[in-house]
């Protein structure tokens, strides 16, 4: 295992690269805001793409809006390293782009050490995997592995009501070629670095985490309908008042959430209507967002929204209507590319742990097609999806030093 100094002194152009690509997004939360898209994620995907070809990689963007950088050495199917560069607003430096960055590292390190891959190595960064713009989640990898984008998600409008099919043409891409991205007949086997964006690396003090499931995710938007009136003129009594009924609702789920200790929960975002600070509100839609490790814990989380808002309908005189976003199913990653992390990380000195993962990743649509892997790094205090998300410079060079061991495994 080389020394720290040595470890930081190999990951110096990596730091650089995350250092560089701080200027694409950055907003005054001091955290990055590159949604779907947008003009922010395109510039930041022209940077990575360029410094891609400084790698001496062929690069494209595709139909879905994926940037494929290949080394197009050896011959047959592909190993591919992905993650992606769009945020959340306000999001974390770390999500994605360490592992969309981290790739590009092994391409350079494999490159400079001579080795000659048996087969191509590609580094991907998916379109739009987080999904929130457009409610869109893991669009790019979706496309990418030939899911049916259904027509739908194109009419999705954004809080500015625009439309994701327009949102595309500032890509030059046109959602009706979307399924023109379906590349996952070329590929071999996919690993994915990631930060963890939870705290158990950290609090069990192990250096890397090899992933052995994804978590299961269920998007609704819940609408609470109920009768707009006066503020000063409606009786406190017999008000049918959608918030009220979307604030027992919300905390309702919470409470279920918490005795079931088998799925997550999370309400992240909330409108009324009319919206004004003196009429009652007589519309109210809230997102939903479900976790669960199994299939059963997802379906019970599904069947105690629908218990909830039941119950708070009857209760508050409110009609309701739900409509799922997204739904991906919990995913078992391969074990034979978590033996090359293992041996990977123990080639490298370090120590690591079988684990979930409670954050949803592209790697869950590769892998019921090819086998696939994933590797965590550590979150400081298990901060994600925040502005204070962050990963140590140790721990970055430690998981570009597992990841290069576990290509060249991959690719010998
Ligand atoms: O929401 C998630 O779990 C992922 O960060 N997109
Ligand atoms: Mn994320
Ligand atoms: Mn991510």
């Amino acid at each position: 295992m080389a020394d720290a100094d040595q470890l930081r002194r190999e990951t110096r152009e990596l730091l650089e690269d995350l250092a560089a690509l701080d200027r694409f997004g950055r907003d005054d939360s001091g955290g990055f805001t590159r949604l779907a898209w947008s003009q922010e994620l395109l510039d930041s995907v022209h940077w990575a793409a360029g410094r891609m070809r400084e790698a001496g990689l062929a690069t494209e963007i595709d139909a879905a809006g994926n940037l494929i950088g290949r080394w197009e050495e050896g011959e047959g199917k592909a190993v591919v390293i992905g993650s992606h560069l769009d945020t959340v607003t306000a999001g974390g430096r770390f999500d994605g782009a360490l592992g969309v960055l981290t790739g590009l590292e092994v391409v350079r390190r494999l490159r400079a050490e001579g080795f000659r891959p048996c087969r191509p190595i590609w580094v991907v960064a998916f379109m739009d995997e987080e999904g929130e713009r457009f409610n869109s989640v893991m669009l790019g990898s979706r496309a990418f592995v030939g899911e049916d984008v259904p027509a739908d998600e194109m009419e999705r409008t954004d809080a500015d009501r625009v439309r994701m099919g327009d949102a595309m043409r500032n890509w030059d891409r046109e959602f009706s070629q979307i399924s023109a991205a379906k590349r996952i007949q070329d590929v071999h086997c996919y690993v994915e670095l990631h930060v963890e964006l939870g705290p158990v690396l950290e609090a069990e003090g192990f250096d890397i985490g090899v992933v052995s499931e994804i978590t299961g995710l269920i998007g609704l938007s819940a609408t609470l309908r109920g009768v707009t009136n006066h503020a000063g003129t409606t009786p406190m009594v017999g008000r049918r008042d959608a918030l009220v009924g979307a604030a027992e609702a919300i905390t309702a789920l919470r409470d279920s959430a918490v005795a079931s200790a088998t799925y997550m929960a999370t309400v992240g975002s909330i409108t009324t209507v009319p919206g004004g600070a003196n009429a009652i509100p007589g519309a109210c839609t809230f997102s939903i967002d479900l976790r669960a490790t199994s299939d059963p814990g997802l379906q019970a989380a599904r069947g105690s929204v629908n218990a909830i808002l039941a119950q708070v309908c009857e209760a508050e005189g409110l009609t309701s209507t739900v409509t799922e976003t997204y739904f991906l199913q919990p995913v078992p990653l391969d074990t034979q590319i978590s033996d090359v992390l293992s041996r990977a990380a123990e080639r490298e000195g370090l120590s690591y742990r079988r684990m979930s993962s409670g954050a949803g990743h592209d790697a869950m649509l590769l892998a019921p097609h090819v086998p696939a892997g994933m590797l965590f790094v550590p979150s400081v205090a298990g901060v994600g999806h925040a502005p204070e998300e962050f990963t140590a410079d140790d721990d970055v060079a430690r998981g570009a030093a597992t990841l290069t061991s576990t290509i060249r495994e991959l690719a010998s």
